[in-house]
């Protein structure tokens, strides 16, 4: 089921200085299934955060549609099961950790014995200490545990994270990650956007990549190894170089270092031609390997690919004027 689906949103903003209106969301639509963890990856001022704002009704869309648990995102009922960290928690700086959470769990209905149990569990989840130190002298790092604390107080069914690991250093990372990946094992979905590819790449079950205001691709983890499964890495030694002369249609590319080929072969149908050649001139093979490419590969092939040139631009690009 669907938890969470954008459909073709379209969002403009105007100039500050000027009534000009710019798109910066061109038609954005993705889903999110149950149980998943759904990554939002894409360069500063693709649309990331404006997508969120607009999926929790911060923010109207110029059209489009979200459905929360297949109802209309703006319902009461569907806003009480999600929680939310924005990209810059706010937090009263005066109130302690445990005040502070007191205030976000009375917001969300919670009270007494509950709260106070709840809250307790979600301090040690988060990796802090119930201390009653005031949140203004917290560090970047705990003040977006804290923020997480509140998006989990009152147990959502569905956390949108703009941004999680930002400000967190690496252990704390990891610390996020293994967090998340918790929650999402007691079934809870999970869409957050980050820049950090390597945590978006080891956690998530699928990302969607975001360019200038369009999604470009969501890949899950087996289209990842499908993506590479075409092609093939070989080490051969001892052949003479012109035997490969024949198989200029079957390899991507041939480098040599002394005695030994790096060989990247095309497609894994031709892998047994190339390995026959190798042993009739003699040579000997080290090593044959898939290539999967990291999802920072895919990621950097959607950011460099000609799809900017393609793209027809809207009116709303090309600086159209709205009326005085
Ligand atoms: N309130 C606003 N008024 C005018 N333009 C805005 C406003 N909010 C966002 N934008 C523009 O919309 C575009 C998308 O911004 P958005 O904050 O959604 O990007 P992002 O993908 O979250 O970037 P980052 O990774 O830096 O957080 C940017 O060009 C930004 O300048
Ligand atoms: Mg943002």
């Amino acid at each position: 089921m669907d938890v969470l689906r954008v459909e073709d949103l379209r969002k403009s903003f105007r100039h500050d200085m000027s009534l000009r209106r710019r798109e910066v969301l061109h038609g954005v639509s993705f889903e999110a299934i149950a149980g998943e963890i759904l990554g939002f990856l894409g360069p500063n001022g693709a649309g990331k955060t404006t997508t969120i704002k607009i999926i929790l009704g911060l923010l109207r869309a110029d059209s489009g549609d979200v459905r929360l648990f297949g109802r209309p995102a703006g319902e009461r009922a569907v806003r009480a099961r999600i929680g939310f960290l924005p990209e810059n928690p706010y937090v009263f700086p005066h109130l302690s950790l445990i005040e502070f959470l007191e205030f976000c769990g009375h917001m969300t209905g919670m009270r007494g014995t509950v709260l106070r149990a709840r809250i307790e569990e979600v301090i040690w989840m988060v990796g802090l200490e119930s201390s009653r130190a005031r949140l203004k002298t917290y560090s970047k790092g705990q003040l977006q545990r804290v923020g997480l604390a509140q998006a989990i107080l009152h147990d959502p069914e569905l956390l949108i994270l703009d941004e999680p690991f930002s400000g967190l250093d690496p252990l704390g990372r990891i610390k996020m990650r293994d967090i998340l990946v918790g929650l999402r094992n007691q079934g809870k979905t999970i869409f957050f956007s980050s820049h950090i590819l390597p945590d978006v790449e080891t956690m998530c079950d699928r990302t969607c990549i975001i360019r200038e205001g369009l999604i470009v691709r969501c890949v899950g983890i087996d289209d990842l190894i499908r993506i590479g499964e075409s092609r093939v890495e070989m080490i051969v030694r001892g052949c003479p170089p012109e035997c490969f002369d024949t198989l200029d249609d079957y390899l991507e590319s041939k480098n040599s270092t002394g005695d030994e080929f790096f060989l990247l072969v095309k497609k894994q149908d031709y892998v047994r031609t190339v390995v026959q050649v190798v042993y009739n001139s003699g040579g000997e093979i080290l090593k044959i390997v898939n290539q999967h490419p990291s999802l920072e590969e895919v990621f950097l092939n959607e950011m460099l690919s000609e799809f900017k040139q393609s793209r027809v631009k809207t009116p709303e690009e090309e600086h159209t004027f709205i009326g005085f």
